[in-house]
């Protein structure tokens, strides 16, 4: 007979940060010669080797079977969770960056039909297994940089069926691969041509389409672009208003090229985060610190279009408001797939330390997944989702850049990746 109870296993000669937060914790959760036991998908008991066999004893039930997983000194960490991109789509934006770099703006390509209108036109051209494969091999290349959970919008569709296409893409990448998927409903993401000169009957639209796209299990959470290019804080309300008559919850592009106030109102909603935050107010600090939303940085696309106005981290320390990293992996403004190098360029360009930085990619990112309470760090009752990285401590993974560092990734207590322990 099968035997169906879940595997206990011993991962065995780590350096472990755990970036728990629980009280007396050290920086990074450090523990240097550490070991982790799994019970199934779940994180039995974290600590020290020398600690492990007496834990083991009291935990693991007499005459159960534990396997040894050899980590051969791996830096291990919580698997790396990306809380914002947008992997699905067709087409390529290379052009654009020839064109930013001839001295147009992001803004102007934009006004001229260029921009997410050019990829929603060729997203809309693909099919729905197109666009899987595309979607796959993108997050292929998040997970052999560490990512074992991954928020995905739509926004690149902007009708009824074609942004339901984009949502199922992204339920499959979860079904498909060993990766945690959450989807948001990004409809509210630009203009599309039919609606031309029509925007409050677009967001009409989005709150009719809402319900069935829900109702069909596509949806986790609800965005909006709330931008002078893209949508008002009115209209942004009313998606948001749908989406609470749901329960689901809201999170937003917001405060990216101006400041529009989209921060205090997502913080209105209880946002779980507000994101990119580059022209961010005092107010909308004050908000979001009241509500607990997480400022959601994403330091790639502030790289790319050649920002020049920080997001204010000092302040939004001074808070106490939670700061995530993520790619913002998109074809127009942030078309990397590394959350490493997010990591190096959260410290050299926002000032973030290599600690935040990491604590963003983890713990923080799962608070803005609404995952706080399962991912994102490693400790008992966690998920057994860790990444196995060949460096000696873990500000190193900030600091090195431009270098594969991931050994591979454990998800869910079983190991993934080519280079993953057996
Ligand atoms: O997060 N800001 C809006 N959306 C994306 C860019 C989308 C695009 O240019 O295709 C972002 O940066
Ligand atoms: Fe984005």
């Amino acid at each position: 007979m099968t035997d169906l109870s879940p595997a206990w296993r011993r991962w065995r000669g780590g350096r472990v940060a755990t970036l728990a937060d629980a009280p007396g914790t050290p920086a990074y959760g450090w523990i240097p010669d550490g070991e982790i036991l799994t019970h199934g998908d779940r994180i039995a008991w974290v600590g020290p080797a020398d600690e492990a066999d007496a834990a083991c004893a009291a935990i693991v039930p007499p005459g159960q079977p534990v396997d040894d997983h050899a980590l051969e000194g791996a830096l291990v960490t919580p698997g790396l969770i990306d809380a914002h991109t947008h992997l699905v789509y067709a087409g390529s934006r290379a052009h654009e960056f020839e064109l930013r770099l001839q001295g147009a703006s992001y803004e102007e390509i934009a006004r001229a039909g260029g921009g997410i209108r050019s990829t929603v036109a060729a997203t809309r051209a693909a099919s729905e297994d197109a666009l899987f494969a595309l979607a796959a091999a993108r997050a292929r290349q998040l997970m052999a940089e560490g990512v074992t959970t991954v928020e995905v919008k739509s926004g690149y569709g902007l009708s009824a069926d074609d942004e339901a296409r984009c949502l199922r893409v992204a339920r499959r990448l979860g079904r498909e691969l060993p990766l945690t998927v959450r989807t948001t409903s990004l409809a509210a993401h630009a203009l599309p041509p039919e609606y031309e000169g029509r925007a409050d009957d677009y967001i009409d639209a989005v709150c009719r389409w809402l319900p069935a796209w829900h109702a069909e299990g596509l949806v986790d959470a609800v965005d909006a672009f709330c931008e002078r290019i893209a949508f008002s804080p009115a209209q942004t309300e009313r998606v948001f208003q749908a989406a609470r008559a749901l329960g689901l919850p809201v999170k937003l592009h917001a405060e990216q090229l101006s400041d529009s106030g989209g921060a205090g109102l997502a913080a209105r909603y209880g946002a779980l985060s507000c994101d990119h935050l580059e022209h961010l107010s005092e107010d909308g600090i004050a908000a979001m610190a009241r509500a607990g939303t997480v400022a959601l940085l994403l330091p790639g696309a502030y790289y790319f279009l050649r920002d020049t106005t920080l997001p204010p981290v000092a302040a939004l320390r001074r808070a106490g408001v939670p700061m995530a990293i993520a790619t913002d992996h998109n074809p127009g403004s942030s078309p990397t797939l590394s959350l490493p190098l997010m990591l190096n360029m959260a410290c050299t360009l926002f000032r973030l330390t290599p600690e935040e930085a990491l604590a963003g990619a983890t713990r923080h990112a799962a608070r803005a997944l609404g995952l706080h309470a399962s991912h994102g760090q490693l400790r008992a009752g966690y998920r057994a989702d860790f990444a196995l990285w060949d460096a000696a401590h873990p500000r190193e993974l900030a600091y090195r850049f431009g270098e594969r560092l991931c050994r591979g990734v454990v998800r869910a207590g079983e190991p993934v990746g080519a280079n993953a322990p057996s």
